[in-house]
């Protein structure tokens, strides 16, 4: 007989649902969108009502496909990481969800930074204070929204509320709970003094649980509305980020993932909690239970290819753009693109700094652009791998998902430019085939997520770093590394007429 689980990985733009059988094969997926809400400058919101509505939705129209649904075993969840859900005494949202991309906390940070000192920060979050993250948005309701702060009961992030509403049972995992700034994350508990330092009652956070954790059934109700069967068992799930490495096999030390999505991540494994990279990289609890990973992370990293086709071939299919790349060559004919088209995050915390492309002369074509921006995005991320390797880490493998995956044009480029060899994967199923994996785990199916692993992902294409292109790429980055310094007054000088 058949037997299945699903991920559900709650994005930013949409929630979607893989139905994955017992040898790790998708036999179905659904995907459903949802609004953002940007109702001031910098603010991104979401309505968690809507990721309520649209799971089920989405988890009905699996069911109805399959002819037995009672032989879905396990579910579990992979979130977008980091937005303040507040609930209130009866545990219903005291307003909209504020997202990891709303940029309205800068003074929040500046105030932690401030009332923690940043060695002090450093060693119990592993990470600085940025806007994206959650005790900063908790700080802004309180400051901004007192009378609703002073209603609230506890506080969670996307996917524990999603779970909550499916199970009645209110949990955070290590994983997500590292990207709040108050989880002492190589003690693997709630930080009382960056509650108390912060002003955040420590009473607001939730029970935390491992990724893997059983954490309840289905309500009747969600049975009844779904299709699931009443048995079906809910395991916590983690942050999409861990959840994106479990599904891509980054479960061992050595290994290291870069993903491009609307934004970019270089993430790589770490077996124990206790290195110091001073908050320059993210530095948050793994999946896997004991485990951890450091991440870098560009803001903008298919955004800003997305948005340079939108902007200037908005009628030319995304292939002929790449093709017109692929007749430019290596550093691009000298044109140069900084991704900061939204801010930074990694190297350079910095939500004010914009993008630049410095160096265009009159013999430059679209397809020179284009590769630019390419080779732009790969240098921002390659910052985060320079950290890496700064810090003694061993970089030989990296494995690519996302779009920069889907074109042998940018692999190369990963691979000259990371200096690393890139290999791509046979069946690429993001954070949803993490979350798949831990309730796969979670149900005993595996005796661990690295044998699971074995079974699930397995590796497709090899791009090996070609010697001249490494050396030219390697003088180019120091170039790269020059723009932000050289345009952060000027970028700062030019907001004033965005
Ligand atoms: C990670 C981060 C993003 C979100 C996207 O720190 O902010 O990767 O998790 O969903």
């Amino acid at each position: 007989m058949s037997r299945y689980v699903i991920g559900v990985d709650l994005g930013t733009s949409a929630v979607k649902l893989l139905l994955v059988n017992r040898k790790g094969e998708v036999v179905e997926e659904v995907s459903k969108d949802y609004p953002l809400y940007h109702d001031e400058p910098g603010y991104s919101e979401q309505d968690p009502e809507d990721w309520v509505h649209e799971t089920i939705a989405g988890l009905k129209e699996l069911t109805d496909r399959l002819e037995d649904p009672s032989a879905i075993e396990g579910m579990s969840f992979s979130g977008q990481m980091h937005g303040l859900v507040l609930l209130g005494e009866d545990l219903k949202p005291l307003r909209k969800a504020i997202l990891w991309n709303d940029t309205r906390t800068t003074a929040q940070c500046r105030q932690i930074e401030a009332n923690v000192g940043l060695d002090k920060l450093h060693e119990i979050t592993k990470n600085p204070a940025l806007e994206g993250f959650t005790l900063p948005k908790l700080m802004w309701v309180k400051e901004h929204e007192k009378a609703l702060f002073e209603k609230a009961k506890t506080f969670v992030l996307p996917k524990d509320y999603l779970r909550y509403r499916l199970t009645s049972e209110i949990h955070m995992d290590y994983s997500d709970a590292a990207g709040t700034l108050l989880l002492n994350i190589a003690k693997k508990k709630w930080s009382e003094e960056m509650c108390s330092m912060n002003g955040i009652p420590s009473i607001l956070c939730p029970p935390l649980v491992p990724s893997h954790e059983q954490v309840g059934k289905i309500t009747e109700r969600i049975a009844e509305e779904t299709g699931l069967p009443i048995t079906c068992e809910v395991f916590a799930g983690g942050a999409d980020n861990a959840c994106g490495a479990i599904g891509a096999g980054i479960l061992e030390e050595g290994v290291t993932l870069s993903s491009t999505g609307t934004s970019g991540v270089v993430l790589s494994y770490e077996e124990t909690g206790d290195k110091d990279f001073a908050g320059k990289v993210h530095y948050f609890n793994h999946g896997e239970e004991a485990a951890f990973y450091t991440m870098g992370v560009t803001l903008a990293a298919g955004y800003s290819l997305s948005w340079f086709k939108d902007v200037f071939a908005k009628e030319t299919l995304f292939e002929d753009l790449i093709r017109e790349a692929e007749e430019s060559s290596v550093g691009s004919k000298g044109l140069l693109f900084t991704p900061y088209i939204v801010g930074e995050r990694t190297p350079h915390a910095d939500a004010t700094i914009r993008g630049s492309f410095i160096g265009a002369h009159a013999g430059h074509t679209r397809g020179d652009f284009t590769r630019s921006v390419i080779e732009g995005i790969t240098f921002s991320l390659n910052e985060t791998v320079e950290t890496f390797r700064n810090k003694g880490k061993t970089i030989n493998k990296v494995v690519a998902i996302g779009g920069g995956a889907k074109s042998a044009l940018w692999l190369q480029i990963q691979a000259d430019i990371y200096n690393a060899q890139v290999v791509t994967l046979k069946s690429e199923q993001g954070p949803g085939m993490g979350a798949a994996m831990l309730a796969a785990f979670g149900l005993g199916w595996y005796d661990s997520l690295k044998s699971c692993a074995d079974d699930f992902v397995s590796e497709s294409s090899v791009y090996e770093p070609i010697r001249e292109n490494v050396e030219r790429y390697a003088k180019l980055f120091k170039l790269y590394q020059k723009v932000y310094g050289a345009t952060k007054e000027l970028s700062g000088e030019l907001a004033e007429y965005r």
